[in-house]
């Protein structure tokens, strides 16, 4: 059976049983607390806490996934980062006797998988929530022997939520047995051996509880399911495969991959195809490689992949082909690849443009501490003057079989982190640790084309919409820009369109950006504009771009604006009463 005919055999059985077909949602979720989608579940959690009342009653659908938790497992036969996930969905409507009666008749009846390979998982009660009785007696009314039932505690069988709150409840997943070999580690196993005999491909989630800010867990009003299967196991499961990448989800990328590899290391290879597949997928849904939130993400995946690029031998460049192969497999089935494709082979050439500039020194720094176990400050050091990505440092130090100490990585990592927040690594300049800003020096510029960008855009925001508009609040990082102003309404797309417009002319125009230095009462009277929130000294510093612009700044600025690129407003929302929110980016 094909990976598509799969699929289609999922969607069509649920759309029998009532389940309206949704598609799948982006990677990047509306909830802000959540990073990246990891579950089907996520476009419905509204839905599933009782906060919005559903359209329908149920539904199923093929979502894309992406997860770094297993990010340390992909290379072996059962993990991945991107992944698709095969679920359906009761809103209030049928529990577990259904989800448990469809689960099986899908698995024995549809796809002919034999009922002597499956095994299962229930919760076995913990922290107050009882042991799911009733979800063990439907397994066994179905007839479940006992002994294949097993029970896990909240670590296992125990699903959500996503964020810090929302929807969750007990689990029964469904194992595959994929070998009858006993357990090599001796024991007497099941589900969740660590041996590999097992492995579990479908979840079911008897939604009964919405974990509330406090951390109780409140039983709610509807009860919901919420299920997950593994595509890709199930699809090697279908084929009769050890792994996906033997699957015709991933044999045209093996392939492509082994044209041009020197070195054989299957491991590397894995994780080549599964970090292409997952890097184009994110650009597809927007993302671009930074230093932030899903961009980091992507570059560590990227960086990984070019640095093990270089393990196996793969020519400069490899990655292109890779990209293309995964478009060409995925592109009818998710459009936005094949509308994106400019996008992703745009990007991924650019990253490996920018990464391969540290990457030989890099390599070099390694060989000359790799005689021995790679401490966490060396880790950091690799990471933040060559941009090395800690998967990366861990990869070259197994080739050597040493071992790199992850924990004083992340603590050297934290403390970093808390040295920018405050603002101190500039104190630290003149101790050799203002050259080893790389990755810094970049968002530093990016920061200050965005800054001159802010200025263009309040002056044609006054422009277009009138005089009485004006700042209410700015924030920048490397990403966006953010800027909060008072105005009564929402822009229309006409004026949102005109306000981009202008300020693209204005970066078109290639304006000279002059600095004064004056007293401020001299620069309030010349017009310049000024946000009081601010405090200012006497003498202040003002910005004109020509005579279009004028305001009361700190800076810094570009010189010109053509540096600033082409100018996008991504949103524009309500701040709070009277305050409109615009954010924006430089392309
Ligand atoms: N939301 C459940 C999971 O991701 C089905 O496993």
């Amino acid at each position: 059976m094909t990976s598509r005919e799969i699929r289609n055999k999922f969607l069509k059985f649920f759309e029998n049983k009532g389940h309206t077909i949704a598609s799948s949602s982006s990677l990047i979720p509306d909830d802000p607390s959540v990073l990246l989608t990891t579950a089907g579940m996520q476009q419905f959690a509204s839905y599933l806490s009782g906060q919005v009342k559903p359209p329908y009653k149920r539904a199923c659908s093929v979502q894309k996934c992406f997860r770094t938790v297993d990010i340390d497992e992909v290379g072996d036969e059962t993990h991945h980062t991107f992944f698709e996930m095969l679920g359906n969905w009761s809103f209030g409507d049928y529990f577990k006797k259904e989800a448990i009666d469809y689960a099986l008749e899908f698995l024995i009846s549809e796809l002919k998988i034999p009922v002597d390979k499956l095994w299962f998982t229930v919760f076995k009660g913990e922290n107050n929530i009882p042991k799911d009785e009733s979800a063990i007696d439907l397994w066994v009314k179905k007839g479940v022997p006992r002994e294949k039932i097993f029970e896990f505690g909240l670590k296992d069988n125990f699903w959500g939520p996503t964020g810090p709150t929302g929807p969750c409840g007990p689990c029964s997943e469904i194992h595959y047995e994929r070998t009858e070999k006993p357990c090599s580690l001796g024991k007497k196993c099941g589900p969740n051996c660590d041996c590999g005999r097992f492995v579990e491909i479908w979840n079911l989630v008897f939604m009964e509880y919405n974990k509330n800010e406090k951390g109780e867990y409140e039983p709610l009003a509807d009860k919901n399911i919420d299920t997950g299967i593994g595509f890709e196991r199930l699809t090697a499961i279908l084929q009769n495969k050890n792994s996906a990448y033997e699957t015709d989800l991933f044999l045209p990328i093996m392939e492509e991959i082994n044209k041009m590899v020197v070195v054989e290391r299957e491991p590397l290879k894995r994780i080549i195809a599964d970090h292409i597949r997952g890097a184009c997928f994110l650009i597809a849904d927007g993302v671009l490689p930074s230093n932030i939130e899903q961009g980091y993400i992507l570059r560590r995946i990227l960086r990984r992949i070019i640095g093990q690029g270089k393990i196996l031998g793969l020519p400069k460049d490899f990655l292109i082909p890779l990209a293309q192969k995964v478009i060409e497999l995925y592109g009818d089935i998710y459009p936005e690849l094949q509308n994106k494709q400019t996008d992703i082979l745009t990007a991924i050439q650019k990253e490996e443009e920018k990464f391969s500039q540290t990457l030989e020194k890099g390599l070099k720094e390694f060989k000359k501490i790799a005689r021995k176990d790679i401490s966490g400050k060396e880790a950091f050091n690799l990471f933040s003057t060559y941009g090395f990505p800690l998967e990366l440092t861990k990869e070259l130090a197994k080739e050597k079989g040493l071992k790199v100490d992850e924990k004083s990585f992340e603590e050297e990592f934290k403390k970093h982190q808390e040295m920018s927040r405050a603002g101190l690594e500039k104190k630290f300049g003149g101790h050799g640790l203002g050259e080893t800003r790389v990755f810094e020096k970049e968002d530093e510029e990016k920061i200050k084309k965005l800054h001159t960008a802010t200025h263009l855009l309040h002056q044609a925001l006054r422009n277009v919409l009138g005089k009485e508009v004006r700042q209410t609040g700015s924030d920048i990082n490397p990403e966006r820009l953010r800027f909060d102003f008072s105005y009564p309404q929402k822009m229309t797309p006409e004026q949102i369109k005109k306000v981009e417009d202008a300020v693209n002319q204005k970066i078109k125009d290639d304006l000279v950006v002059k600095m004064e230095e004056m007293d401020k009462d001299k620069a309030l009277k010349s017009g310049a504009l000024s946000f009081f929130k601010e405090k200012y000294g006497e003498k202040v510093r003002v910005y004109s771009i020509n005579d279009y612009s004028k305001e009361i700044c700190a800076g810094p600025h570009v010189e010109r604006t053509k540096e600033l690129g082409r100018f996008k407003i991504k949103k524009e929302q309500s701040s709070s009463a009277g305050v409109r929110r615009i954010k924006a980016v430089l392309e």
